[in-house]
């Protein structure tokens, strides 16, 4: 049976380092037999060009029976003039909500060979390994926004469901960790906050009491993610708090090109469609000219191996591929001034880790 993946290279730098996933899939498809069948479709500004819609209807059909999406990154100046729904933003939205991706995955680990990397201290870093569980298709970038006269408003609603599926999902993976939940929230000034704080106590109390609960206000998070980072499990928080912590998390790792992420809309990614993208945008500084870090997007490809097509194995290897690949000091520009490699060099030294191992 085959696997059917669809590929979204979107904007910038997105199509740059989905050719890069590409390569290796096709590499670890003749490995293993994966039997994957990709298949590449639009969003995005790419979309809007070809189509005049961020989010095709040929695209949301081909995702609909699919076993998992890739997708690059969306975004860029060219299409900075449109709004709200003409957007290339508002593909990944529409996407994520029309497949109730609702629980965002980012797992932010430190590799030895970029401790010299990070802006922080090596001694801060010391066991950093924290995955940032960030729900996806609520909050402020689903609310009602609208203008009135001068002023302009973003609305900001939770319900209880919505909060209880991540949070059971938040409490079951650290289960598998280090046993600890932080969640975060503004509980001392919002009410969704204060509803979110209310659900998680009730989940922990009623359905996982042997995990370790702290609540944490998103400041205080913010200012802890840099004072003493490996204090953090499991963080859990809503959507717009946890894209903020997770660029700042990212850049504990050295940079946003080294992380990756997964959207599930099942507690079981086995089971239900899911989504698998770098945390980075469409970085239009860098994009044509070869130079953009690939690895957030083969570590994506990784998670896909791992959770959707339950392939550990693969997984595995290309993980050790990527690591290897800096433990050799093959970096691409983003970490390292000192004779940079291109996005496809770098990819050239993971097919060929992968190639010797086999
Ligand atoms: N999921 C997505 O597709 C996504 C996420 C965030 C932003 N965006 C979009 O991307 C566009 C640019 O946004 P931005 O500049 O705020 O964020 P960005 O993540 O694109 O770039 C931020 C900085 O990080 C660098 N960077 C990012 N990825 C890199 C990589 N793989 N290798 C080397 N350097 C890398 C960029 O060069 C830039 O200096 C916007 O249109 C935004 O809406 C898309």
């Amino acid at each position: 049976m085959s696997r059917k993946i669809i590929g979204l290279p979107g904007d910038g730098i997105g199509p740059e380092v989905y050719a890069q996933a590409v390569r290796v899939l096709a590499i670890l498809d003749d490995e293993f037999q994966l039997n994957i069948d990709l298949q590449e479709h639009l969003i995005g500004g790419a979309a809007i060009d070809q189509q005049g819609n961020p989010l095709p209807q040929e695209t949301v059909d081909a995702c609909s029976d699919a076993d998992a999406i890739l997708l690059g990154a969306i975004g860029g100046p060219k299409w900075d003039d449109l709004k709200g729904a003409d957007r290339p933003e508002a593909g990944l939205l529409k996407i994520r909500k029309t497949f109730n991706l609702y629980a965002n995955l980012r797992p932010v680990t430190l590799q030895e060979s970029l401790s010299e990397i990070s802006p922080l201290k090596k001694d801060r870093l010391l066991g950093v390994d924290m995955l940032i569980v960030r729900e996806l298709t609520g909050g402020l970038y689903f609310g009602k926004k609208y203008r009135e006269g001068d002023s302009a408003t973003d609305t900001c609603t939770y319900s209880v469901p919505e909060i209880e599926r991540i949070t059971r999902l938040g409490f079951s993976l650290a289960k598998d960790r280090s046993n600890k939940v932080s969640s975060v929230d503004k509980a001392n000034v919002m009410e969704t906050s204060r509803l979110w704080r209310e659900t998680v106590n009730r989940i922990h109390t009623e359905e996982f009491p042997e995990v370790d609960l702290e609540h944490v206000l998103v400041d205080a998070c913010a200012m802890h993610l840099i004072s003493k980072p490996s204090a953090f499990d499991v963080i859990l928080t809503e959507n717009l708090f946890g894209d903020i912590l997770s660029d700042e998390a990212s850049m504990l790792s050295g940079s946003l090109g080294v992380l990756p992420s997964a959207s599930l809309s099942t507690q079981d990614p086995s089971k239900g469609i899911a989504l698998y993208e770098p945390i980075h945008g469409s970085a239009p500084d860098i994009a044509g000219q070869g130079v953009a870090n690939p690895a957030a997007m083969l570590l994506s490809v990784a998670m896909m191996l791992r959770h959707s097509l339950q392939h550990e194995e693969s997984a595995l290897l290309l993980e050790k591929a990527v690591y290897a690949s800096w433990n050799a000091g093959v970096f691409t520009a983003d970490l390292s001034n000192n004779n940079p490699v291109s996005t496809t060099q770098f990819t050239d030294s993971v097919l060929n880790f992968i190639s010797r191992t086999v």
